[in-house]
């Protein structure tokens, strides 16, 4: 029986030592590529993308990282294939998974990249849930990393929804040693479940948005309303009107401190555009790092280490 396969379904899936190996690797790759020089150690690999849900960076950047490794990538969504049609998730694993090399799926309950990878022979990639976006945070983090330097110590403010991306800051502060700031309005905190499991020494919650920016090196937002919580956008845009990124948040941050968003953005509403277009913000940094940092994930579970350690 060949040894279990690794899965990337949370950001906290690796430890530390795991993502200084992705980040270094990421800026092999990155700069190789932009070298132009060819590397193609996923030649005749097959990656599968399930989409359940929209998306532009995350499937142009799986599917144009895989052919930039030499390999292939297939988008399946749930109009056209069967999964909409209600086959089994265990069975549609059983079966892609004998027909491809990694899987990458966008969806809704966590629990549906859970029980697919449980039923997987080949690594499963979160490609966003409900709950979570690694390969969102991961990308930011290099992000960071390339315009700063070393993210430990770091103070990063969340301003907004305690939505997956926020979550997946809060447990990446926890495997690579940084604070996050979080702000929301009334009734839209951090779950304590999710605030005592991944944010334990790690996390604050601030009641006024200007309070959590205050001294942060990086300020990040996202959405109001997240993809399958449409219903309740009326109540979302009255209820987080305080919470916008602007000018004088940004102001009250460290000097030189960074913005990112992991986009889609709505200028005017969770950040003002004077700050999204302005000096401060590395946001198509950070969607084009998408790509890079998922090639080093989708080497490091379809081939393992490359470096020889
Ligand atoms: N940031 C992000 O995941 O974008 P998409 O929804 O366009 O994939
Ligand atoms: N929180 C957003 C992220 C989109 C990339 C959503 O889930 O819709």
């Amino acid at each position: 029986m060949a040894t279990a396969p690794r899965h990337f379904l949370q950001f906290n899936d690796f430890s530390r030592e795991e993502f200084d190996y992705l980040f270094e690797r990421t800026r092999w790759i990155k700069d190789k590529f932009k070298r132009y020089q060819p590397y193609h150690p996923l030649f005749d690999r097959t990656l599968v993308m399930i989409f359940e849900k929209a998306s532009t960076r995350t499937r142009l950047s799986f599917e144009a990282g895989m052919f930039q490794l030499g390999g292939s990538a297939i988008y399946l969504n749930t109009r056209d294939s069967q999964l909409g049609r209600g086959e089994p998730v265990e069975d549609a694993a059983q079966v892609m998974s004998r027909m491809s090399d990694v899987v990458m799926i966008r969806t809704f309950e966590q629990g549906i990249v859970e029980r697919f990878a449980a039923n997987s022979r080949v690594p499963v990639i979160n490609g966003l849930t409900n709950e979570y976006h690694p390969c969102q945070i991961m990308a930011d983090i290099y992000t960071w990393i390339e315009q700063r330097g070393p993210i430990q110590g770091k103070t990063v403010a969340w301003i907004g929804d305690s939505n997956n991306v926020c979550n997946t800051w809060l447990q990446a502060a926890e495997v690579l040693d940084f604070n996050v700031r979080v702000s929301t309005p009334p009734g839209y905190e951090v779950e304590p479940e999710r605030a005592n499991l991944y944010g334990t020494g790690h996390f604050e919650q601030f009641a006024d948005p200007m309070e959590a920016a205050r001294g942060a090196d990086l300020i990040t937002t996202d959405v109001w309303t997240s993809m399958g919580f449409e219903a309740e956008n009326e109540a979302r845009i009255k209820a987080f009107a305080d919470w916008q990124v602007d000018a004088d948040m940004m102001r009250v941050a460290n000097r030189g401190a960074l913005f990112m968003h992991c986009l889609p953005a709505h200028r005017g509403e969770e950040v003002s555009a004077e700050v999204i277009d302005g000096p401060q913000s590395v946001v198509w940094e950070e969607a084009e790092n998408r790509l890079h940092a998922q090639k080093a994930l989708l080497e490091y579970l379809v081939m393992g280490r490359v470096d020889g350690k």
